[in-house]
């Protein structure tokens, strides 16, 4: 078999066959196969798009091609969630605990941030003493005691997706629909989860611009999730605006507990509420109804935090930083964003603020970087709120002054006003369960 024929077949629109397809990921992970064929097949995919067959058989392949982690200890109840990425989004911290208050397994590998959107692992790595890696045994072993584990993505999983990922980045091929699906899917198989819930987001801060590509996307993953012998459900959620109000790794810590301790609800507890609940009901059998009011029983009472206290403190986390955010690191800058006109708040763009906080010291720009825990930017009014001319709307939080000048910039093409209260826009957009299709 030649890497050329293979080229050459997807290039004028023929259907690679699962030998082709094997031998391609095969070969592109030992390195038999150089970076120029694997990224001219990328982009004939790009142009030509793949068979279900194709986008299942490249998923699985990818899947296998590193380690892969055996939970069938856990039987039916263990339960994955990815988010497709935005800025401000801290549901894992908040999910995590909720869902294995309830009886359900929640082991989670979860990566760091790049460009303008966080990741949980650097959220998780400012409780001081975290440890986000754990030996597979380890992970095992509190996620059998205590339901949950966290930590950063092993070494060896998934080795096809590491080095396609890092070429499809450099050659303008990231946004094909097959691709993502196999990127994202191989992930979730080699991490073992019975249930997946996958939370797709769509708008300025997202992958997908648009709610109709989001479906796409979704309807893709959740059709080769089936496929694969997974249960799988989609929830379509705004990114447009930031989720919730902190934007940064530590400050994001606080916003999590905060709805955990029932402090704050709005649009980050909604998401929260349903992304938990989408799982709750796949891993117990049970309506999304059904499943909603265990999961906003499980807040209220206050289940949900102890569960999060319990799993920093296996992990080796300070507690004491969710008790009192004294505790957590803290800008020794922060700087306030003034509203420049009375009137209303009319949008406030997530991939600028996300940008914002990278230049704060939030997040990297090359995969080097280091971040400073403390920097990010709270926003004070969301879409919809007044607000009076001089009035804070943000803070820019960062422990070096330099940084100021460029992030306000960047925030104030974030921030949008107008003398009309704007329409309130959707969260939810749509929930695909695999039962639909
Ligand atoms: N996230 C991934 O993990 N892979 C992609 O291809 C896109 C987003």
């Amino acid at each position: 078999m030649r890497m050329y024929d293979i080229i050459l077949k997807k290039r004028d629109g023929g259907e690679l066959s699962d030998e082709e397809i094997g031998f391609f990921v095969e070969g592109y992970t030992n390195g038999a196969i150089p970076d120029y064929q694997a990224s001219a097949l990328c982009m004939a995919i790009f142009f030509r798009g793949m068979t279900e067959r194709e986008t299942v058989r490249l998923t699985e392949c990818m899947a296998r091609s590193g380690d892969t982690l055996d939970l069938s200890a856990f039987g039916d109840l263990s339960v994955d969630k990815h988010s497709t990425g935005g800025v401000g989004d801290k549901t894992t911290l908040i999910v995590a605990p909720t869902v294995a208050s309830l009886g359900c397994y929640v082991m989670k590998m979860s990566g760091r941030g790049l460009g303008h959107t966080g990741g949980t692992v650097d959220k998780l790595e400012s409780i001081s003493g975290y440890r986000t890696s754990l030996s597979e045994e380890e992970f095992i072993e509190q996620s059998k005691h205590i339901g949950i584990a966290v930590i950063g993505q092993t070494g060896n999983l998934t080795p096809a997706d590491k080095k396609l990922y890092a070429l499809r980045d450099v050659t303008a091929t990231v946004d094909s629909i097959p691709l993502i699906t196999a990127s994202i899917m191989s992930k979730k198989l080699a991490a073992g989860s019975k249930n997946i819930v996958l939370d797709v987001k769509y708008g300025s801060g997202a992958f997908m611009k648009t709610p109709e590509d989001a479906e796409k996307l979704a309807e893709n993953m959740v059709r080769i999730g089936k496929s694969c012998g997974r249960r799988v459900t989609a929830v379509l959620t705004d990114m447009d605006v930031p989720l919730g109000k902190n934007v940064g790794n530590a400050l994001e810590i606080k916003e999590a507990v905060d709805v955990l301790r029932g402090r704050e609800k709005g649009d980050l507890y909604e998401v929260s509420v349903t992304l938990a609940s989408h799982m709750v009901s796949l891993v117990k059998r049970i309506t999304p109804g059904e499943a909603r009011a265990l999961v906003t029983d499980a807040i209220g009472s206050g289940k949900a935090f102890e569960k999060m206290k319990e799993w920093i403190g296996a992990q080796g986390g300070d507690v004491k930083a969710l008790e009192d955010f004294e505790y957590l690191p803290s800008a020794s800058v922060i700087y306030p964003v003034n509203a420049p006109c009375d009137g209303y708040v009319e949008g406030i763009d997530a991939q600028s603020v996300g940008r914002a906080a990278m230049l704060l010291g939030a997040g990297r720009a090359s995969k080097e970087d280091t971040i400073d825990p403390a920097a990010g930017v709270v926003l004070l009014k969301k879409p919809g709120d007044p607000v009076k001319a001089g009035e804070p709307v943000a803070k820019l939080h960062t422990c070096d002054v330099r940084r100021i000048p460029a992030a306000l910039d960047a925030i104030g093409e974030a921030l949008r006003y107008g003398a009309e209260k704007p329409a309130e826009r959707g969260l939810i957009y749509k929930v695909i369960s695999d039962a639909d299709l």
